[in-house]
């Protein structure tokens, strides 16, 4: 059984739910990659959510969005101005479109969480340059991860980071806490004073998910359909996602495939 600090309801996790989580997170990054290379212009988001689902099913998992609260896709795709939640569909992808594709696989019981962008063809240096400051931002929180700092730390340097290029800070989602449930304490929020909030222990498992946007930082939910978020101004938004575990000496990123993280050793 979980191990439960009594002064937050933030999960400790033990070792046999850590080796669970690990290889959900693991299938959950290779879904995005298993899907990368069907992201190109002409092929609608419907297209590549089905993709996504058959390979996360092909791997033994389900997909958490399916049923989440009323949601009924296996993933989310965000294209261009929509910041998070977009519904796969119809929406065919067009020569400069940016997209972020998020998945949730439920391995075993267990929930991996991650999420990443793409661009269509070619994309303005503009549309690089936020794609690149959010990947940077998502990692510079992920360094902040180590036994001792906060929960707020986090979000101190990604704000920091996003303000000095110019852009602004999505505040209305945050990442979570991840791992025997889809959504879990603590909130991490992306915009935060440094020094505030649950303070980091070995066994923590969550996500770092910043949403940067190329101009406002507020998010308006499409009346229609109750989930797509969209900037208010019709600019870009670009995010990226992991699940991340804190080490006694480093933080893990658990839905890391690529091999793009590093992992800093801090003793
Ligand atoms: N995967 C999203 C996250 O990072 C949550 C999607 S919930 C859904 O937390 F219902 F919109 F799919
Ligand atoms: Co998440
Ligand atoms: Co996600």
């Amino acid at each position: 059984m979980a191990f439960r600090d009594t002064k937050s309801k933030i999960i400790i996790k033990t070792p046999e739910q850590i080796e669970g989580i690990r290889k959900a997170s693991k299938l959950a990054g290779q879904t995005l990659k298993a899907v990368a290379s069907y992201i190109k212009a002409g092929v609608t988001t419907g297209y590549i959510n089905d993709l996504a689902e058959q390979f996360m099913r092909d791997h033994g998992a389900i997909p958490a969005t399916i049923g989440y609260h009323g949601y009924t896709k296996a993933s989310c795709i965000s294209v261009n101005d929509v910041i998070c939640h977009g519904i796969p569909g119809t929406l065919e992808l067009r020569d400069g479109d940016i997209l972020n594709v998020d998945v949730t696989p439920i391995l075993n019981g267990y929930y991996g969480d991650t999420s990443s962008m793409f661009t269509i063809g070619e994309v303005t240096e503009h549309a690089k340059k936020l794609i690149d400051v959010t990947k940077e931002c998502l990692r510079l929180g992920i360094e902040q991860c180590t036994p001792g700092k906060r929960i707020g730390d986090i979000g101190y340097v990604i704000n920091k980071h996003a303000v000095k290029h110019g852009y602004s800070t999505v505040y209305e989602f945050c990442g979570h806490g991840v791992g025997l449930k889809f959504h879990e304490e603590p909130e991490v929020s992306h915009i935060a004073d440094a020094n505030t909030g649950p303070v980091m222990q070995p066994g923590m498992i969550f996500t770092i998910e910043p949403m940067i946007n190329a101009g406002k930082a507020r998010a308006k939910v499409d009346k229609n359909d109750g989930w797509t978020a969209r900037t208010i101004d019709g600019k870009l938004s670009a995010q990226f996602e992991h699940t991340i575990l804190v080490t006694p000496t480093f933080a893990e990123v658990l839905t890391d495939v690529n091999g793009d993280y590093e992992i800093p050793i801090w003793n």
